[in-house]
């Protein structure tokens, strides 16, 4: 069976819910996957394609997936992956800014995508230096996630993957 998976950062548990909201929609779809924060990845990371999401903070991904990444460049880099950002609020169109590192993951790793979800923020969970942070750019509060754009990216993954997958089983086939 094919195998995914999904590695997410979270400071305050939202994109976590996005990570595991892809998950489902893949395994759906009749993939193994296996859903993880990226502070409790897997022993074995062996899979045949990879998700890898982070909260933008400050315009910069979370440095725990950050060394993720580091860690396991080679593997991520010859395998399928897709990359995806939570961070925009507010109920207008998604304006598509990339956190800083993001394009130079996506040439080195060869990611196949990097989608820009929007994301959450309540004021109940912020510290005093965010709230201060939050005022100082006028960011609204609220669940801003939207559902059907995140279930159809990770249906489009599901298909990718599927067809990557057989290709490289008839790839080592014609080899040997
Ligand atoms: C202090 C602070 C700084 C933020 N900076 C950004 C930013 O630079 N770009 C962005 O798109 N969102 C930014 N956000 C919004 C968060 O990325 C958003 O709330 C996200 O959904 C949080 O994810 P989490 O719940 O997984 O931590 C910021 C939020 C806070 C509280």
């Amino acid at each position: 069976m094919t195998t995914l998976l999904v590695v997410s950062a979270s400071k305050h548990g939202s994109t976590s819910e996005i990570a595991q909201a892809i998950g489902d929609e893949v395994a759906i779809h009749g993939v193994d996957v296996t859903v993880a924060d990226v502070d409790n990845p897997p022993l074995n990371v062996e899979f045949d394609g990879y998700v890898l999401g982070s909260a933008v903070y400050a315009g910069h991904w979370v440095a725990e997936l950050r060394r993720f990444i580091d860690d396991h460049h080679h593997l991520l880099s010859v395998r399928p992956l897709w990359l995806f950002s939570s961070g925009p609020l507010g109920d207008g169109p998604t304006v598509a800014e990339e956190p800083a590192e993001v394009a130079e993951f996506t040439r080195s790793l060869g990611a196949r995508d990097h989608r820009v979800f929007k994301g959450r923020m309540e004021q109940a969970d912020l510290n005093l230096f965010e709230r201060a942070a939050v005022r100082f750019v006028h960011a609204p509060y609220g669940d801003f996630r939207q559902w059907d754009e995140i279930h159809d990216w990770a249906r489009g993954i599901a298909t990718t993957l599927h067809g990557a997958t057989a290709a490289a089983v008839a790839a080592v086939g014609d080899n040997g």
